[in-house]
């Protein structure tokens, strides 16, 4: 045993793991409400996989209507001890191509219809955000990565957190693009943000299917076309988890050296009664 019980969220395209031996599925509740779908345990090389996927069997929730809350919760229940996520997004700059994995290490959160916090009224905490991917874990995903074969993997970028479901219009990706974003996507926020809230090391992988629509004025993003993309991707996630998790069964897990497992310690503000 080496400690680490992986959290995996699987976006578009990628909605069950392959090659996991002693597989269980559970179904759970949360306060929250109910997750995405059923949670599947089992091990790949010897380390402890949690997988959820993020759109629930058959795609079936639009990015806003997720329950993040609850998917994080389930997770954090499950003992996982980190949380690897992997989406796909659309590209805001002409290097990284569809097919390129960017690890990214920085957002902009500009979704508004979501619960953001496990603290509200009664209990209220600030973690902080500075740095919101862990970098232990994001090093591990881009060494797997590699060693999966994938051609463009691209350490750190900014990634755009949009509300959806619609795509952006072509005034809005000029602009994201003259932010500096890097990648823009649906789903990542709040869901790192709630991962800080429950000390859960979270890293995340996004597989670049398009380039949105600032590249070429004549091009939309088209559904059919991301999805061609993820198919493709779909092998590579795949084979960079079975890396990630031969890396894992190789080390030791030890506290995140960044101390978000402890996050909380002084993060809430409310006193006790
Ligand atoms: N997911 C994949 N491609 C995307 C794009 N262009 N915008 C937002 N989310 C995406």
């Amino acid at each position: 045993m080496t400690g680490w019980v992986l959290g995996i969220i699987g976006g578009s395209g990628l909605y069950q793991l392959s090659g996991l031996e002693n597989v269980r599925r559970q179904t759970v509740e949360t306060p929250w409400g109910s997750p995405s779908g059923q949670l599947v345990r089992g091990t790949l090389n010897g380390v402890e996989l949690v997988f959820l996927t993020r759109h629930g069997k058959g795609h079936h929730l639009s990015p806003s209507a997720i329950n993040y809350r609850a998917n994080i919760h389930a997770l954090k229940r499950a003992g996982v001890t980190d949380i690897l996520s992997l989406s796909a997004c659309g590209s805001m700059k002409e290097e990284l191509h569809p097919g390129s994995f960017v690890i990214v290490d920085q957002y902009v959160d500009r979704t508004y219809a979501r619960e953001k916090s496990f603290f509200g009224p009664g209990c209220v905490a600030h973690v902080p955000m500075a740095d919101p991917v862990c970098k232990r874990l994001s090093a591990m995903a881009a060494e797997a990565a590699r060693s999966a074969g994938v051609e463009n993997v691209v350490e750190g970028g900014i990634y755009l957190a949009m509300e959806g479901p619609q795509f952006s219009t072509r005034a809005e990706s000029l602009l994201y693009r003259s932010w500096g974003m890097d990648v823009i996507g649906m789903t990542n926020m709040p869901e790192a943000k709630l991962a800080r809230e429950a000390e859960l090391p979270y890293a995340s992988v996004c597989m670049v299917t398009d380039y949105d629509c600032w590249r070429d004025a004549h091009s939309d993003v088209d559904i059919n076309d991301i999805l061609k993309v993820m198919a493709d991707n779909s092998g590579r996630a795949h084979d960079l988890i079975s890396a990630l998790t031969l890396v894992m069964s190789k080390q030791e897990r030890t506290p995140d050296p960044a101390g978000i497992g402890s996050v909380l310690d002084h993060a809430i503000i409310t006193a006790p009664e």
